[in-house]
């Protein structure tokens, strides 16, 4: 990826980006008007996002019909996004038939997801970005599989070009203002986190594109 590490960890630290740029696929407006909780320990954060009684996006309605034929109604969606010092996040993605118990833990009438992230820095301005999806349906399908490969592929496509973007609008602006916003939450505690590890090694600062900087949203 042409983009230092910590630009992956905040995208994926805050998956409302999916309402702008994946709108095809994963994206809808519920995800920037639901609320999410967000805790952390000395190397963990968690940010926690239900979306209840919603229409389901084209990528999981399509899931949804794969273990569910003919399946058409509303969902309850969840995201639990799992960062684990110092780069590898972990996000349990899915969504069920609206009202059966999936927020209290029966997930029976849905489909899930996770996702698998580690980031490797190489460069301030580079990164080794290794990535899996993982399902726990229809798992005998090798069609299911190949489609979910190539669907997601070209999800994280559509981050590659944003992030891409990104770090050249930080190149191209040295003495721009970032800012945070609330949602900003869960990656600004794996800032913290970092910069925590960073100084216990001896380095006086993060290798990031800025110190302190955020995405601009
Ligand atoms: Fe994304």
């Amino acid at each position: 990826m042409p983009c230092n590490y910590q630009l992956i960890l905040d995208n994926l630290m805050d998956l409302t980006h999916e309402e702008f740029v994946h709108s095809s696929s994963i994206g809808q407006k519920e995800l920037s008007e639901s609320e999410f909780v967000t805790s952390h320990t000395d190397t963990t954060v968690t940010v926690e996002r239900w979306m209840h009684d919603i229409e389901a996006p084209p990528f999981w309605l399509k899931n949804m019909r794969d273990k569910f034929p003919g399946f058409s109604g509303r969902v309850d969606r969840w995201q639990i996004i799992r960062f684990e010092a110092p780069s590898t996040i972990c996000i349990d993605v899915g969504v069920a038939k609206a009202g059966t118990g999936a927020p209290e833990g029966d997930r029976s009438q849905g489909v899930n997801g996770y996702v698998m992230n580690t980031i490797t820095p190489e460069t301030a301005r580079s990164s080794h970005y290794f990535w899996s999806f993982q399902r726990n349906y229809r798992l005998d399908s090798q069609l299911i599989t190949t489609q979910l490969r190539d669907g997601v592929h070209g999800v994280f496509g559509e981050d590659e070009a944003m992030l891409a973007a990104q770090q050249a609008a930080i190149d191209a602006n040295p003495d721009y203002e970032f800012y945070s916003l609330n949602i900003d939450a869960g990656g600004m505690w794996v800032r913290r986190i970092l910069e925590r590890m960073l100084l216990a090694e001896g380095r006086d600062h993060a290798p990031a594109p800025r110190r302190g900087a955020q995405l601009v949203r």
